[in-house]
């Protein structure tokens, strides 16, 4: 009987993968959802195995679908200067995406982001869940609703659960807070300065939960 395939067929895990080299060189030819059709490349997470911290964030944008790495551009920018506020070096956490494929429409020559849906947050949570398993952070700090959403299901809300410390089945100890893009789109600089401290102080309780046990 010829084997059944359809659009969102599971992506090839390597199911003993025992590297994140591995599961990267898997994840480069996923065609488990139909964005890789339009993205550059698939832009997997990086950083260190046994980093005590995993920051997750919702899709590669622009700037990281060029340059195949998460968090390179203004969003990334901005939560560097946070990170490095909140005493946390970058090179010692491991930062990813729940969808590792750039979603976009085109308007003119620009490429608009476009948010990912649950189908597609599906398709590529086998991705982050092999992440979770080789890095074992102590904790993971979702930024913004996709990236809670992938751990918790549609019905997580950020502004009702952040800064907690919880756990989902994905990962025992989870923090949300909100999506660093957001603090770029502030109204004025009064509320930019007062979302930018909370963003800080969030990851501030994130170093301190992911050293408690
Ligand atoms: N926004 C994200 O969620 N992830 C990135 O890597 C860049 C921007």
């Amino acid at each position: 009987m010829p084997m059944k395939t359809d659009e969102y067929a599971r992506p090839a895990t390597p199911p003993d993968a025992s590297s994140l080299t591995e599961v990267l060189a898997a994840a480069s030819e996923c065609t488990a959802c139909h964005l890789y059709k339009r993205a550059t490349q698939t832009v997997f997470g990086e950083g260190p195995r046994g980093a005590p911290i995993m920051l997750v964030g919702e899709q590669p944008g622009d700037y990281e679908d060029v340059a195949g790495k998460p968090f390179v551009g203004p969003a990334g920018k901005i939560m560097d200067r946070a990170l490095e506020e909140a005493r946390i070096d970058r090179s010692k956490v491991y930062v990813t995406n729940a969808v590792k494929h750039f979603k976009w429409e085109p308007r003119g020559k620009r490429r608009i982001h476009q948010k990912p849906n649950a189908r597609e947050i599906a398709a590529c949570r086998p991705w982050l869940e092999a992440e979770l398993r080789l890095v074992k952070p102590k904790l993971v700090v979702v930024l913004g609703a996709t990236a809670a959403q992938a751990i918790f299901g549609p019905s997580f809300r950020v502004t009702r659960e952040r800064g907690k410390v919880l756990s989902s089945k994905f990962a025992p100890r989870v923090l949300a807070t909100v999506h660093p893009s957001s603090l770029l789109r502030q109204p004025d600089e009064e509320s930019r300065q007062r979302e930018y401290k909370r963003f800080v102080a969030d990851l501030r309780a994130a170093v301190k939960a992911a050293g408690d046990e």
